[in-house]
């Protein structure tokens, strides 16, 4: 596989910001991160690189990350234990520490923009010296983690420059969607019982990405909760990890306090935090959808206003929500990535009036090259 894509070259092409730009070039993002590797007519993945029976004798998956990326690990990670795949996701820097027991049948896949982190390369490391094989899923052709991993999966979905990823997850968490259908063939021995359904909502998700990006509630929702103390949000399942990313969006580019929480979690402490003035983001998959709305109440109870991500836009969530971020309808495996592209906008436009410097943020990097 090749790239025709110079970073040097990049420009903002009219947006005021590369993040702004880059959260609208999801769908053609999407679109390379599917070229080519989705057969509608069998519900079918075809990965170039790994023909059917690849990972026949793989046992288990790690996934092992950083930051955005172990966000888009933990979200592949329930696709495939959903599937029957024993797959563990790790942030890289604890995989060090805690060393879980790596045999020769685990497959760890690494995911990195960048290809250049400097804890994810270790984990991929240690993994190799433990007899492992290793996938780096990454968006540079070239970079350090594909020379150490036995294979790779680009992601492709062209230069990202702002530091806070966005593209990039949702074409990480598209390709590992991809990865999770060809894993569960090749280990559990037939395709998911929903592999259909995935492929055909892959290959309609550019056309959802855009039509999120075509509605505007965003903006309102972010002036409407300005002055908040904090910003909480809160998803089970897949939606966990999207909470989490939620909330990394928004205190990166915002400077404010925001947090993510398992919804599980919330009556195991979080929820001493909530007041009138800590808006709370639930997100809603179509999946579980009634334990959320369980918990939407407890915060609600305690006065906090709630904003539902959901395409569920006629029925109970949005009845009891204050405001609701629309979603197309879609498997709920791949809403996730579309609850997301909401949130991104939330922060984006909570950062901007607040005037922040939203493509540099303070004390980051676009890449973390030391431990
Ligand atoms: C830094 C960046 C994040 C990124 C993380 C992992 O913290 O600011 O946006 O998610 O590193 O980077 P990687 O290139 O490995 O995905």
């Amino acid at each position: 596989e090749t790239v025709d894509w110079d970073p040097e070259t990049a420009t903002k092409g009219g947006y005021e910001h590369f993040m702004y730009k880059e959260i609208h070039e999801q769908p053609g993002a999407l679109r390379r991160t599917i070229h080519g590797r989705l057969n509608p007519l069998n519900g079918g993945v075809e990965l170039e690189a790994f023909p059917p029976g690849t990972f026949a004798d793989v046992e288990q998956i790690h996934l092992v990350a950083m930051g955005t990326s172990h966000h888009a690990g933990m979200y592949a990670a329930s696709l495939m234990a959903a599937r029957g795949i024993p797959a563990f996701p790790f942030m890289a820097g604890e995989y060090a520490v805690t060393v879980p027991p790596v045999t020769p049948g685990t497959l760890v896949v690494a995911v990195s923009q960048s290809g250049e982190t400097a804890d994810t390369l270790d984990a991929v490391r240690r993994a190799r010296a433990a007899g492992a094989r290793t996938l780096a899923v990454t968006n540079v052709v070239g970079s350090s983690i594909t020379r150490e991993c036995d294979a790779e999966l680009l992601i492709r979905a062209g230069p990202e420059i702002g530091v806070a990823a966005t593209k990039t997850f949702s074409s990480q968490v598209t390709a590992l969607t991809l990865l999770t259908e060809r894993l569960a063939e090749d280990v559990t021995g037939s395709k998911s019982g929903d592999a259909h359904d995935i492929v055909d909502a892959l290959s309609r998700l550019p056309g959802d990405v855009q039509e999120v990006l075509d509605t505007a509630t965003a903006s309102a929702i972010a002036a409407e909760y300005q002055d908040s103390d904090a910003y909480f949000f809160i998803g089970r399942g897949i939606a966990h990890p999207v909470a989490l990313e939620g909330a990394l969006k928004f205190k990166e580019i915002s400077y404010e306090h925001a947090e993510g929480f398992a919804a599980s979690e919330l009556k195991h402490g979080p929820l001493a935090l909530v007041t009138p003035l800590t808006p709370v983001f639930a997100i809603f998959t179509g999946e579980e959808d009634e334990a959320t709305l369980s918990n939407v109440k407890e915060v609600q109870a305690r006065g906090a206003p709630v904003v539902a991500i959901t395409g569920d836009t006629d029925g109970e969530i949005s009845e009891f929500a204050d405001h609701v971020l629309a979603i197309p309808e879609t498997h709920p495996d791949v809403a996730g990535v579309l609850a997301n592209v909401q949130l991104q906008l939330v922060a984006y436009h909570a950062a901007k009036l607040l005037d922040r410097p939203i493509d540099k943020p303070r004390n980051l990097a676009k890449c973390v090259t030391v431990e």
